[in-house]
C-alpha cells in the first residue's frame, strides 16, 4: 500500500476535510504509486489562511536575523536529506537523478542566500532637506502570501518563493503541483525540523481549481506568487487585478540560442543539447529554438543530430540515463501534437518525433529527442511553448537577423549567443528582449543570486531570486523623524 501524506496547516499534519486523496504516480512507470495526497478544497484553504494570518501577527515581530536562523537550519537539513529527496523527486517527476540533486541544491542555495538577507534587507538612509530631521526607508513584511508552484522544479521553485517571503517576515500558504506533492512535503518537513513556528508556512495539496483558485481569490492573502503556464497566469492576474492584489507571475518561454559563424561549434552543440533536452525540455528556460548563421548551419545541425541520437532515454534513477520521461501522458501527447504540427507546417524532421515504447519504456511517458530543421519564424513550432524535447533550427544570414528572429516571440525569458566576437556578444546583451542572456552558455542554469524572470509575455515585471525578489515580498515605508522641536514644512521652510 502506498503511504498517505497530509497537508501541513498551523503546524499540524492533517488530511483534507473531504477525506479524499489523489495518487502521485511515477512517470517512468505508471504502476509505481509514489504516495496518496489530500485532495483539498476551499475549506482547507480557509484553515490554512487562518493559520497563516495568526502566525503573521508574531512572525513579523521576530528579528530578521532570527528568522534567518531557521532557514540556515533548514538548509543544513535539506543537505543531509539531499540524496533521498533527489531520489524521491526523480521518482515522482522523472528528471534524471543528477538533475534532481541539482534541484534540491538550488533550494539549499536559496535558503543560504535568503538566510544571509536576514542580516541585510537593506533600506536607505538619505539626507532630509530640513535641519534636525532624519529620513530613511525600511522594508516591512506584507502579510500572508499564496504560492502556486509547478512540477518541473518541485523543490527549487517553492524555495524561491517561500524562503524570501519568510525571511522578510511574511507567512504563506503553498499549493504545489499535483504531479509533485512529495517534494513539497519534504521541503516543509525540513522547515518543521528547523523549528519554524506553526502556521508560518502552510502546505495545501490539490488541484488548480479546487485549491489554487480559492487561494488567488482569498481576500486576506495580499500576495500571490505563481509559476506555471501563461494561460493560467493570465487568469490569475485578472482575478488579482480586481482584488488589487500584488501578484508575481513567471510563465512561458520560447527561448533561443543564437550561434554565429565565428562560434566554437562543438561548444555550441554541447550547449544546445543540454539546453534543449536537459529536464526532457521541461524547463521554462529550455532552448526550443536554435538560430544559426547559414555559414555554419550544416556542420552544427549534423553535430546536434548526431548527439541527439546518442541521448540515452530511460528511468531517471537508472545508471547511464541522460534523459527521463515527460511528466505525464498528457504532456507527452502535447509534445507529439506539436511534432505533427511541425511536420504539417513543412519543417524537416531530422530525428526523434515519436514516443518511445520499447520494453520497459512502455510503462512510462518517454519521447525521443526531436530535432526539426528548415523551421521558419512563422511556424507554430517556432512560436508556441512546447515544454518537451523538441528543438527547432532556424537559419539566418546575419546577427541583425538572428536578433530579430530571436525577439519575434511573445515571450522573453532566457536567451543565449555563441560567438567569439565581443561586439556581437554585447549587441546581443543590449538588444535581445529577454530577462536572461547567456554568452557562450546554454539558456538553462540560472543561479540563485541573480534576478530570475522574463520580459514580455513571460512575466509581469517582477523577479524571483537575487535581491530583486525582496521588492516583491516587502512593502516600502519611508520614515521621517523630526527632532527639531518645531513644526517644519518641507518644500516651504527654506
Ligand atoms: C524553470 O524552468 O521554471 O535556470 C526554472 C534554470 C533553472 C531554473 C528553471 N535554474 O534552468
Amino acid at each position: 500500500m502506498p503511504e498517505t501524506f497530509k497537508n501541513w496547516i498551523g503546524g499540524d499534519w492533517v488530511a483534507a476535510r473531504s477525506g479524499k486523496t489523489f495518487a502521485d504516480v511515477n512517470p517512468a512507470d505508471r504502476d509505481d504509486v509514489v504516495g496518496l495526497f489530500p485532495e483539498s478544497g476551499a475549506e482547507d484553504v480557509e484553515d490554512a489562511v487562518r493559520a497563516a494570518e495568526k502566525a503573521f501577527a508574531s512572525w513579523r515581530l521576530v528579528p530578521a536575523p532570527r528568522r534567518a536562523d531557521v532557514l540556515f537550519r533548514a538548509a543544513a537539513i535539506l543537505e543531509e536529506g539531499k540524496e533521498a529527496h533527489a531520489r524521491e523527486m526523480t521518482r515522482e517527476m522523472g528528471k534524471i537523478l543528477t538533475e534532481a540533486r541539482g534541484d534540491v541544491q538550488e533550494a539549499i542555495d536559496t535558503a543560504y542566500y535568503a538566510g544571509g538577507e536576514g542580516r541585510r534587507l537593506f533600506g536607505e538612509t538619505v539626507p532630509a532637506e530640513l535641519p534636525a530631521k532624519f529620513a530613511m526607508s525600511i522594508r516591512r513584511p506584507v502579510g500572508a502570501a499564496g504560492m502556486i508552484t509547478p512540477w518541473n522544479f518541485p523543490m527549487a521553485i517553492p524555495s524561491w518563493k517561500v524562503f524570501p517571503a519568510v525571511v522578510s517576515g511574511n507567512t504563506c500558504v503553498l499549493k504545489p503541483a499535483e504531479l509533485t506533492p512529495l517534494s513539497a512535503v519534504r521541503f516543509c518537513e525540513a522547515l518543521e525540523k528547523a523549528g519554524l513556528p506553526p502556521g508560518v508556512v502552510n502546505l495545501v495539496h490539490g488541484g488548480g481549481l479546487a485549491v489554487g483558485r480559492p487561494l488567488v481569490e482569498h481576500r486576506r492573502l495580499p500576495l500571490v506568487s505563481f509559476t506555471g503556464s501563461t494561460e493560467v497566469g493570465r487568469d490569475i492576474a485578472e482575478r488579482c487585478g480586481r482584488l488589487l492584489k500584488r501578484v508575481s507571475l513567471e510563465m512561458g518561454g520560447k527561448n533561443a540560442q543564437i550561434v554565429m559563424d565565428d562560434a566554437d561549434l562543438e561548444l555550441a552543440a554541447d550547449g544546445v543539447l543540454w539546453g534543449a533536452f536537459g529536464t526532457t525540455g521541461q524547463r521554462c528556460t529550455a532552448t526550443s529554438r536554435l538560430i544559426v548563421h547559414e555559414k555554419v548551419a550544416r556542420p552544427l545541425t549534423e553535430r546536434v543530430v548526431l548527439l541527439a541520437r546518442r541521448i540515452r532515454v530511460g528511468d531517471g534513477l537508472a545508471d547511464g540515463v541522460d534523459m527521463g520521461p515527460l511528466v505525464s501522458a498528457e504532456q507527452r501527447d502535447t509534445v507529439h501534437r506539436y511534432v505533427e504540427i511541425g511536420k504539417k507546417e513543412g519543417a524537416t524532421l531530422l530525428c526523434g518525433g515519436a514516443p518511445l515504447t520499447d520494453g520497459a519504456l512502455a510503462k512510462g511517458h518517454f519521447y525521443a529527442p526531436t530535432v526539426f530543421s528548415g523551421v521558419r519564424p512563422s511556424m507554430r513550432i517556432a512560436r508556441e511553448e512546447i515544454f518537451g524535447p523538441v528543438l527547432s533550427i532556424l537559419e539566418v544570414k546575419s546577427l541583425d537577423e538572428a536578433i530579430r528572429v530571436l525577439n519575434d516571440t511573445d515571450y522573453g525569458l532566457s536567451s543565449s549567443i555563441y560567438t567569439r566576437d565581443v561586439s556581437s556578444a554585447f549587441r546581443a546583451i543590449r538588444d535581445v528582449d529577454a530577462g536572461i542572456t547567456y554568452v557562450n552558455g546554454p539558456t538553462i542554469g540560472a543561479e540563485v543570486q541573480l534576478p530570475f524572470g522574463g520580459a514580455k509575455g513571460t512575466g509581469n515585471g517582477h523577479r524571483e531570486a537575487g535581491t530583486a525578489v525582496y521588492d516583491f515580498y516587502t512593502e516600502w515605508k519611508s520614515v521621517y523623524v523630526d527632532y527639531s522641536g518645531r513644526l517644519q514644512k518641507a518644500q516651504i521652510d527654506r
